[in-house]
């Protein structure tokens, strides 16, 4: 072999370690995806990251929309078992109401990554799940709002998400908890917007009618950007400056968010990887390889991002990422 050809092959070799390309093979492999819908910004760009991650490591993707509903997801999960897919992917829509249907993809040695949501469900019932600590980002978000409101007395309108769905019962947890012993702090209204942009508007609306045209309104805290976006609406048709009368924090990190960020319109964001599953697919190579198990939980980051993060930048960074 030449020198020129060994070296060639030394940086191949190194380029390959770096860019994780050894990793196992995983082409051929089938897997199934029941994905919630497109309520938002945030889920449209993780269906395209997990299109794209499929397509790149050469794995089958066989996807299936339950338009928001539990059924339809179980529909879809039932029928990847007939079908014998080596994985199940699932966010699921709600937390509770899945022992059955995880049993059955366990009896039938199905492996079920869980994606960006968790459930209430015994953890043998699925390899592994790959979200963000949610109770962390309603934290964050809370203390943003304590660190940036002082001594004022801050009246808060809360727009959840899905009912039952575990972003909304742990992003609403956490935000308590970061504003807990902060008495001029309070939440005096709290609704769903279902996650959508909107119900988000259409919520705001009403909390705006009910505080005073928004006048007693202090802050937005909304569980996700889409209606975090539908709010900045409802605010500017009410007449007000929403970002300086009021402030408006939430969660996700989409483009629209960065631009409402950087116009002075919201205040801050926590982001939200799109990525669920290149961490899903890697977990799923090392256990077809030799049945390594993976972490039960794999943690993706929440980092916050305000009009000090540079958020024309951001937008420019992922406008073209399919949310
Ligand atoms: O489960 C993740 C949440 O679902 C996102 O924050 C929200 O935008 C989506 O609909």
């Amino acid at each position: 072999m030449s020198i020129i050809t060994k070296l060639a092959l030394a940086a191949g070799l190194a380029t390959a370690l770096s860019s994780g390309a050894l990793a196992q093979d995983i082409s051929g492999k089938v897997v199934g995806f029941s994905q919630i819908g497109s309520e938002s910004g945030w889920r449209a760009a993780e269906t395209s990251v997990t299109k794209q991650q499929a397509e790149e490591r050469g794995v089958d993707l066989k996807f299936a929309d339950a338009q928001q509903k539990q059924e339809n997801q179980i529909k879809a999960i039932r029928g990847f078992i007939a079908q014998g897919v080596d994985a199940i992917l699932v966010a699921p829509v709600v937390a509770t109401g899945w022992d059955d249907v995880l049993q059955e993809a366990k009896e039938a040695e199905i492996p079920v990554v869980l994606l960006d949501r968790g459930v209430e469900a015994p953890e043998d019932l699925y390899l592994t799940s790959v979200a963000s600590d949610q109770v962390k980002e309603g934290r964050v978000a809370g203390q943003w709002l304590v660190d940036n409101v002082g001594s004022e007395d801050c009246k808060v309108v809360e727009l959840q998400g899905t009912v039952g769905s575990s972003p909304a019962i742990n992003r609403k947890k956490g935000f308590e908890e970061a504003i807990a012993g902060h008495d001029n702090i309070t939440i005096a209204r709290s609704q769903t917007g279902d996650f959508t942009r909107s119900k988000g508007k259409e919520v705001m609306e009403g909390f705006i009618k009910a505080e005073n045209g928004g006048a007693d309104i202090c802050a937005v805290y909304a569980h996700n950007d889409d209606m975090a976006v539908g709010a900045i609406q409802a605010i500017k048709d009410a007449g007000l400056k929403p970002g300086t009368d009021i402030k408006v924090v939430s969660i996700d990190g989409v483009p629209d968010i960065f631009q409402a960020i950087a116009a002075g319109e919201a205040n801050a964001t926590v982001e939200l990887t799109p990525n669920m599953a290149g961490p899903a697919f890697d977990a799923l190579a090392a256990y077809w390889a030799d049945g390594t198990e993976p972490e039960k939980f794999i943690i993706t980051e929440s980092k916050l991002y305000t009009a000090a993060d540079d958020p024309e930048g951001e937008y420019e960074r992922r406008k073209g990422l399919g949310y």
